[in-house]
């Protein structure tokens, strides 16, 4: 089949580097001369584990072609994937502008003959019939088609094993046609299939996500109580976690989620429940604990150190990624720097991202000990495996107090007091 992917973030390089290596024509379109040009050199421009890889035997094999021409690749599809991004708005809906600008530079390039338009972007209730609406105001003559949803559910950091090993597909569609050549595509994949209306696809992403973000905050929740009690938030969760109805996947206490999708798609529904007149109150929670479970690793910094030199390993709002969109590092640094503090951070890839944002307000170190050197205190809030295996004797030698806040209890809470730090954990009674 021939393929046109929209956008080339997470979603739809991953997405287009699989459909390819599967063996369809893949055409990706994007706004931007230079990335574009660095692609089609075989540079991914996120991290992703795997990715440059499959970018290039794709692009060898020329399976793979990067264009910010609608004509060429728009003519020649019987899928377009639009997988563009859809931030918050201030109010906190998700922002479909970009998904009806490209809508309408898809439409007059629509073939002879059937497409499938489908949207993997994460979008309210009822986008994908508006995208059905404006199409047809301005379809050519002799083309046909139709409008399907097709959420993605890939993680950042695996987002190559999630594409190819779903759990599920999600297809939505009034038409069987489109439903069809949606399960052409997939058919070499493993995972359930669910053919739905649009509605419930569009819902079945924000209900998936959300309901992650609610365990991550519901673990949360308990780690407050057991920070107030002798309760020790891994064993609550551990044992909850055994009961199959439950399972213990998304109960890891600690400094939060963030990203660009949990963050994004609780405010999301929140808005289009506002607008359906639904009560929002558990939602509305999900989001207020889970900045409270930030705050706590700030105000647990605070406590704790003995002077005002902080070293911070992690960037990265989850490990296996350079993401650092809603990363509880952002909110640790903004509320040192504004007590006072100066900051040493180490990151393995989210440096850059940060620099960014913080090009000289706080200093970045080479390695993760060189970070350490003279701090008072060292915070940790990405669980990189090269953090989790470090050499925790050379990280008590190269600390001015030997004092640890782990906002992701990555370390042993005897085994640390062992060794003679002062080690401070989330839901851990200390
Ligand atoms: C999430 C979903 O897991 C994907 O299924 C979905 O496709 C994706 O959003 C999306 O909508 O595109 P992602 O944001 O990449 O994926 O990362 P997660 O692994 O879900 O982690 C999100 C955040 O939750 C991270 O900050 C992580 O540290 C935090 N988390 C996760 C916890 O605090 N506790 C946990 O137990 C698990």
């Amino acid at each position: 089949m021939t393929i046109t992917v929209i956008g080339h973030g997470y979603v739809g390089l991953v997405s287009s580097c699989v459909f390819a290596e599967l063996g369809n024509t893949v055409w990706v379109i994007g706004r931007n001369p230079e990335k574009l040009k660095k692609l089609s050199g075989g540079d991914p421009l996120i991290y992703e584990p795997g990715l440059e890889e499959i970018l290039k035997s794709n692009l060898k094999k020329g399976n793979l072609h990067f264009t910010s021409k609608y004509e060429e690749a728009i003519s020649s599809s019987d899928i377009v994937f639009i997988a563009v991004g859809t931030p918050s708005t201030p109010s906190g809906q998700a922002d479909t502008k970009t998904v009806f600008e490209v809508v309408g530079k898809l439409t007059p390039y629509l073939k002879q003959g059937f497409t499938v338009v489908s949207c993997k972007s994460t979008v309210p209730l009822g986008t994908n019939k508006k995208v059905e609406s404006e199409i047809n105001k301005k379809l050519p003559k002799g083309a046909d088609f139709a409008v399907a949803s097709c959420p993605e559910f890939l993680r950042e950091g695996f987002s190559l094993t999630d594409t190819l090993n779903p759990d599920r597909i999600v297809i939505g569609t009034e038409s069987k046609q489109a439903a069809d050549l949606l399960l052409k595509l997939h058919a070499p994949l493993p995972g359930h299939r669910i053919v739905v209306n649009l509605d419930s696809a569009e819902l079945i992403k924000y209900a998936a996500n959300c309901l992650l973000a609610t365990k991550i905050s519901f673990a949360n929740l308990i780690s407050f109580y057991c920070e107030r009690s002798g309760a020790d938030v891994e064993q609550v969760m551990n044992a909850v976690g055994l009961d199959k109805r439950i399972n213990r996947a998304f109960l890891d206490a600690g400094a939060g989620y963030g990203g660009a999708c949990f963050p994004k798609d609780v405010k999301a529904l929140i808005s289009i429940g506002h607008g359906l007149g639904i009560d929002t109150g558990l939602l509305n929670s999900v989001e207020e604990i889970n900045a409270s479970a930030k705050e706590n690793v700030v105000n647990k910094i605070i406590k704790n150190a003995k002077g005002k030199r902080i070293a911070l390993w992690g960037l990265a709002f989850k490990p296996n990624t350079d993401d650092v969109r809603s990363a509880t590092s952002l909110v640790v640094i903004s509320e040192l720097l504004a007590a006072g503090y100066s900051i040493t951070a180490y990151d393995p890839k989210a440096a850059t991202n940060v620099k960014g944002i913080y090009p000289t307000q706080i200093s970045y170190a080479k390695d993760k000990y060189s970070a350490l050197d003279g701090a008072d205190l060292l915070c940790v809030v990405t669980e990189w495996d090269e953090f989790v295996n470090a050499d925790l004797k050379k990280v008590k030698s190269l600390l001015k107090s030997p004092i640890i806040v782990d906002g992701r209890n990555i370390w042993d809470p005897s085994q640390m007091k062992e060794m003679g730090f002062t080690y401070i954990g989330v839901g851990k009674h200390t």
